[in-house]
C-alpha cells in the first residue's frame, strides 16, 4: 500500500494502473476510519482491480469552524487499518494541494439541497460537491462508494455526476451499525460515555416507527419519533423529515412516495448525529 500526498504522484501511479487495463474503485473519506468505511472499502476491493482511498478533511464543507477544528484526525491509525483492508493507494493531501486557490464554484442542485442537511448546514453540499468533483477529476475512478447513512449526500453526488456528465458509477452501500443500532460515524468517538449510552435511542425509535406506518399519518409518525427522542434529556432533534427517496422532497401522505425515507439529525449533547430509515 502506498501513501501519496500529491496529485502528480497519484496521477503517475494511476496512469500506470490504467495502462495495464485495470479498473479503479474509489472510496473518498475524511479519515477517522471505522467499520462503516471498512465495509465500503471491502466492497471496493472486491469489485475493482485497484482500490484508492482518500483521506482529506475538506474545509469547504464545514459551515461551523469549531466542527472543522474538532473533527477527529487519526492518519496513522487509519493507515494501519487500510494496510489490512486490501486498499492499494491512499491519497492524503494537504488542503493546499486540493485548493491551491479558493474554489469559487457554485453548484445548483435545485430542490435537492434546500431541505434537511442543506437547510441546517448552508453551503455544506456545495463544499462536498467541490471536493468530490476535484477528487473524481484526480482519481477518475470507474466506481465510487458512498454510505447510505449520508442519504442526502448520496443524492447530491448522483446529481453532480449527472450534471458533470461524469461516467463514474456511484455505488450506494447500506448503513453499518454498532451492535446496539447506533449508525457508525466518526463523530461517535466524540460522545461522552453517557451520550454514547443514550445515542442508540435514535435507531431504536426509528426502527420502532416503521410498523406504525400502517396506523399513523406521516405527520403523526413524525411527531411520535420527535417526541420519543426529545424525551431523552441528552438528545435534541434538529429535524426529522419523511421524504421521497429520490426527490428528497417532504411527503404529506404515504401515497405520495413509492420509497419514503425518514431522515433525522439529532444533537446528542454537542455532537450532531444523522441517521435514516426506509419506510418501504
Ligand atoms: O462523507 C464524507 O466523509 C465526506 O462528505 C466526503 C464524501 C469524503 C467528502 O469530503
Amino acid at each position: 500500500m502506498k501513501i501519496i500526498v500529491t496529485i502528480k504522484d497519484l496521477s503517475n501511479q494511476l496512469n500506470t494502473i490504467r495502462e495495464s487495463g485495470k479498473s479503479v474503485g474509489f472510496v473518498p473519506t475524511m479519515g477517522a476510519l471505522h467499520s462503516g468505511h471498512l465495509a465500503l472499502i471491502k466492497r471496493c476491493v472486491a469489485e475493482n482491480d485497484v482500490c484508492v482511498v482518500s483521506i482529506f478533511v475538506n474545509p469547504t464543507q464545514f459551515n461551523d469552524q469549531n466542527d472543522l477544528l474538532n473533527y477527529p484526525r487519526s492518519l496513522q491509525a487509519d493507515c494501519e487499518l487500510l494496510k489490512k483492508s486490501g486498499c492499494r493507494l491512499v491519497f492524503a493531501p494537504e488542503a493546499e494541494e486540493i485548493y491551491p486557490e479558493p474554489d469559487t464554484r457554485q453548484f445548483d442542485f435545485g430542490q435537492l439541497d434546500q431541505v434537511m442537511e442543506g437547510r441546517f448546514r448552508p453551503g455544506h453540499f456545495n463544499g462536498v460537491a467541490q471536493v468530490v468533483s476535484k477528487l473524481f477529476d484526480i482519481v477518475q475512478p470507474d466506481r465510487a462508494y458512498f454510505g447510505e447513512k449520508d442519504f442526502q449526500q448520496l443524492a447530491i453526488i448522483r446529481e453532480m455526476v449527472k450534471q458533470l456528465n461524469d461516467t463514474v458509477e456511484i455505488i450506494p452501500c447500506p448503513i453499518v451499525r454498532e451492535p446496539d443500532g447506533l449508525a457508525m460515524s466518526s463523530r461517535n468517538a466524540r460522545l461522552s460515555a453517557a451520550e454514547r449510552a443514550e445515542a442508540p435511542v435514535i435507531y431504536r425509535t426509528l426502527s420502532g416507527s416503521v410498523a406504525l406506518k400502517r396506523s399513523l399519518s406521516v405527520e403523526a409518525l413524525k411527531q411520535w419519533v420527535a417526541d420519543r427522542i426529545d424525551a431523552s434529556p441528552l438528545l435534541r432533534v434538529e429535524y426529522f423529515e419523511i421524504v421521497d427517496g429520490l426527490t428528497l422532497q417532504p411527503i404529506e401522505e404515504w401515497a405520495d412516495s413509492g420509497c419514503p425515507v425518514g431522515c433525522i439529525a439529532v444533537f446528542c449533547g454537542a455532537i450532531r448525529l444523522i441517521d435514516n430509515m426506509k419506510y418501504e
